[in-house]
């Protein structure tokens, strides 16, 4: 059996293409899927893709990787990043690590993005790569 990854995307994420391309690009959050599907099968692991722009769908889907023992989660929670102290906590309340991922570098924009409550329960932060920022982390969760 292949170790699952849980590829988990908040809020505004599925308008990725056509939202703001001059900070995020123009690839669709499907493109990545794709791109990181492909390292996946190379990296001999099984991605488990998913977005809701709601926070508890991000809640529960951290639960759920721990309960199918999912080998890491990557997280892009998007604003939820800054806002939400659920998604710290459930990040607390599981074993499986978690990788924070950004497109973006929020440090370098505005000051509401310079706090993560995202960043104080991951393991590590990839951030700042466009696309290329998920496939980084996806290495980075294989090593684990
Ligand atoms: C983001 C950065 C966040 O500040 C922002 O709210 C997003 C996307 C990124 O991937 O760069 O929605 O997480």
């Amino acid at each position: 059996m292949t170790d699952i990854i849980y590829v988990l995307n908040g809020p505004n994420l599925n308008l990725l293409g056509t939202r703001e391309p001059e900070i995020y690009g123009s690839d669709t959050l499907d493109d990545i899927a794709a791109m990181l599907q492909d390292r996946a099968v190379e990296l001999g692991l099984t991605i488990e893709m998913r977005q809701s722009n709601h926070e508890g769908h991000l809640v529960d889907w951290l639960h759920e990787a721990q309960g199918s023992d999912a080998k890491a989660v990557l997280l892009n929670a998007a604003a939820y990043t800054h806002t939400s102290i659920a998604l710290l906590d459930a990040i607390k309340a599981i074993t499986t690590p978690v990788i924070e991922v950004h497109l973006s570098d929020p440090e370098t924009r505005e000051d509401f993005r310079h706090h993560s409550w995202v960043g104080l329960g991951a393991v590590q932060c990839v951030k700042g790569h466009g696309p290329q920022s998920y496939l980084i982390a996806l290495e980075a969760a294989a090593k684990l």
